[in-house]
């Protein structure tokens, strides 16, 4: 598919008046990473990201048609409180996807929108909140062009979502999520996420990921900065093939179930994405002390115990850890004992694997 076959042509708004639409929508933590892009959100090399379950997003959007046409007319809050500090993104994801959704101008908005977990966890949110976002758009499109298939409206979504924040394509449905052209991928491509379309081995269903908080903060350098440093960077052109050999090695590991080299590989992007972010000019570093130390941990309990466990890092201090459920008792015991103490104010989230978004309102249907 092309850009052009996601514009929406020929549409009458008669029957819509006023309505409310809620989705929730979950977070996804990269296993292969994104981590530079071209205009207009076209990633350098393809990615794929577990979607997660219990950090989403709770997004309504309330619409009103108007009766002349106006740009970008709404007003958000986040949490209860009105969130003026949000709507330049949104504007821009708005002006981004206005083509392909043109009845856009013809309404207004009141986008309410809600986190699972605390929006100062270093947990991004941009994922989520977009996803959701995008969600609720294109359910106001099919309540517009109802005769529209479910796999359709998957695909737009996924297409919208990417225009407001890259890894945002990837959140909509789940287990396993590919975002970006790979020859090894059947159906992918650079502009949404696909299933990942292969048999999963039962090694990986229903996979854990504990999330420990370490540095609550904002971040100091943002994800759009970071990915602007992947242009002159002197490591660019090595990484993006870094990051699609990987993408190979991977798919035929989560088909055959090998935990080792599933591990060796989910390892070696964590610590290359932060390499990129310290070779970069300016370079800079966002792990923190107590990152390094619970990686060593996790390093000497895999030696000790033969256990599965291993990390992922995001942008940012927190450390995502991964294991089978099947060893679940043992490792949350580890990660009690000897991990929390490493987290701020010993906070952190148990979550896992899931299968996307799902609709909780829609007074259009
Ligand atoms: C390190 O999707 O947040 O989490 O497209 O500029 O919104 P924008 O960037 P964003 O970048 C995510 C980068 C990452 C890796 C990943 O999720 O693949």
């Amino acid at each position: 598919m092309t850009e052009t076959d996601f514009i929406l042509k020929d549409f009458s708004l008669e029957n819509i008046t006023n309505g409310s639409i809620t989705w929730k929508t979950p977070s996804n933590i990269a296993l292969v990473k994104y981590w530079g892009k071209q205009e207009p959100q076209i990633p350098e090399n393809a990615s794929i990201s577990f979607t997660l379950d219990t950090c989403f997003t709770l997004t309504t959007l309330e619409y009103r048609k108007l009766n002349a046409e106006r740009s970008h007319n709404f007003e958000i809050y986040f949490e209860g409180g009105k969130k003026e500090d949000f709507k330049p993104k949104i504007v821009t994801f708005f002006k981004r996807i206005e083509q392909y959704v043109p009845f856009l101008t013809e309404f207004e908005f009141v986008i309410k929108s809600e986190n699972s977990f605390p929006h100062s966890s270093g947990i991004a949110s941009s994922a989520s909140g977009m996803g959701a976002l995008a969600l609720c758009v294109m359910s106001l499109e099919k309540a517009i062009n109802p005769t529209m298939t479910n796999e359709y409206f998957n695909k737009k979504v996924s297409f919208l979502a990417r225009l407001g924040s890259g890894s945002a394509c990837r959140s909509i449905e789940g287990p396993l999520i590919v975002w970006g052209n790979h020859p090894e991928i059947e159906g992918s491509s650079d502009l949404f996420g696909v299933k990942f379309p292969y048999k999963i081995h039962d090694n990986f269903k229903n996979y854990q990921d504990t999330i420990l908080l370490v540095d609550e903060g904002e971040k100091q350098v943002s994800s759009t900065v970071g990915h602007q440093l992947m242009y002159n960077h002197p490591f660019a052109k090595q990484r993006f093939q870094q990051a699609n050999s990987n993408i190979s090695k991977i798919s035929k590991v989560l088909q055959s179930g090998d935990l080792p080299a599933f591990i060796a590989i989910v390892e070696s992007e964590a610590l290359s994405l932060h390499a990129m972010m310290m070779t970069s000019n300016p370079y800079f570093i966002l792990m923190k002390p107590n990152t390094l130390k619970i990686i060593n941990e996790i390093w000497d309990f895999r030696v000790q115990t033969n256990s599965n466990i291993c990390f992922t890092l995001d942008a940012g201090a927190n450390v995502h850890v991964l294991f089978p459920e099947k060893e679940k008792e043992t490792v949350n015991n580890f990660i009690k004992s000897n991990l929390i103490q490493f987290c701020q104010e010993n906070h952190y989230i148990c979550d896992s694997i899931g299968n996307g978004a799902i609709s909780i309102f829609n007074s259009a249907e």
